[in-house]
């Protein structure tokens, strides 16, 4: 039984089940929120934001005035690494993420230390974060996994994924060289996060869909083992929250092998599955679709009750299958909440 002191979120990654499970969204700060777009504006583009680490921390803070969430996780982006790296990042309005031509994975090398000096707002972000928060709300700290940020560092763009995944076929040494900078640079990231504040640490792996057994096993799997192991052996017990999206199937090889305290599932994941997992002693995150959060109404209202059913009894976080959709009606995010915690949220304009 863990501290019932603790915030509920880390009572629940202890393997916890709890009389209601915690509840945060991903992408919870951002673009639904109009008091983002002001910081956004005052800020001028999305980068100098994410590393200011003032406004970062008012970004962060923003969702958590409005809705009883019980995590906060620290505003950044899963691209700062590649730009940490040396690699030019910039969004374009509208479109997404663009990044630079890819260095040559011994310059990338090269940087590793220094990426890690770059980040080092993003820590300052963290310890800001943790100073104002409410002691009984939780701190996340997250990167991406490394094979998704090794498709955006290869195609320069968000994609179908076709050339990333052919990459991987057509040059298997090259890739792993590059996970294996991107592992390193990503563990010590990580590490910086749980040290400044961050008192659980997010992996997210967006692209696993169309990945063979094999590959899945040697891209995702085992670069996620391996930060897992060298955070450890820094020190550092915060727990990990792996989100393998996409891998369908695969997600139970992934829990098995895997060594996170908690799987966050997507919109997909059957009831079973999740069960399976819980059983297995995993906690289990997820995993309402952002769709259906967007579009609210009755069938959203049965899904979250058919969630915290399906679930409830084991340890579990409330969350979507994927980030909240800038075109989210706010009143939407403040209905499910008030549904997974009891409480009535007042849903200000
Ligand atoms: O509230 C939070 O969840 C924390 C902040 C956060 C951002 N990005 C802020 C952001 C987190 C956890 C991420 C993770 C991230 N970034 C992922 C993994 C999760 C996922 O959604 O799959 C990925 C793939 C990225 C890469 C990325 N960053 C894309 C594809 C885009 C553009 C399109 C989009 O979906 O937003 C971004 C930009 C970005 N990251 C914005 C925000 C608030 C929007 C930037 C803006 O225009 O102001």
């Amino acid at each position: 039984m863990s501290d019932p002191q603790a915030p509920r979120l880390l009572r629940a990654l202890a393997g916890e089940t709890l009389e209601r499970p915690p509840v945060w969204f991903m992408r919870q700060a951002g673009r639904y929120l109009p008091e983002y777009w002001e910081l956004r504006a005052k800020a001028g583009d999305f980068v100098s934001l994410a590393m200011n680490p003032e406004m970062a921390a008012e970004v962060t803070l923003q969702p958590m005035r409005r809705f009883p969430f019980d995590a906060a996780i620290v505003f950044a982006d899963i691209l700062l690494i590649p730009h940490a790296l040396g690699q030019k990042l910039w969004f374009e309005a509208g479109e997404g993420p663009r990044l630079g031509p890819l260095p040559a994975v011994a310059a990338l090398a090269d940087q590793v230390e220094a990426s890690t000096e770059r980040l080092a707002p993003i820590a300052e972000t963290l310890a800001r974060v943790r100073a104002e928060l409410e002691p009984e709300r939780a701190l996340i700290g997250f990167a991406g996994g490394p094979w998704t940020v090794a498709t955006y560092m290869i195609e320069g763009r968000g994609s179908k994924r076709e050339a990333a995944r052919a990459f991987a076929y057509a040059h298997p040494d090259e890739l792993d060289a590059l996970l294996d900078v991107l592992v390193e640079a990503t563990a010590r990231y990580l590490v910086m996060q749980a040290r400044a504040g961050a008192q659980a640490l997010k992996i997210f792996e967006s692209w696993c869909e169309n990945l063979a057994e094999d590959v899945f096993e040697r891209i995702v799997v085992r670069p996620h083992a391996a930060i897992v192991e060298k955070v450890r052996a820094a020190g550092v017990t915060a727990p990990f929250i792996g989100f393998p999206r996409g891998a369908g199937a695969l997600v139970e090889s992934y829990a098995e092998a895997a060594p996170v305290e908690a799987v966050a599932l997507d919109t997909q994941a059957s009831a079973a599955l999740g069960r399976r997992l819980q059983a297995q002693g995993k906690t289990i995150q997820g995993a309402l679709d952002n769709l259906l959060l967007r579009e609210g109404g009755p069938a959203m209202d049965a899904r979250v009750a058919q969630l915290l059913a399906q679930w409830g009894d084991g340890p579990y976080i409330f969350n979507l299958g994927h980030g909240v959709l800038p075109d989210t009606p706010i009143e939407h995010i403040a209905r499910v909440v008030e549904r997974v915690t009891g409480n009535r949220v007042k849903a200000a304009a």
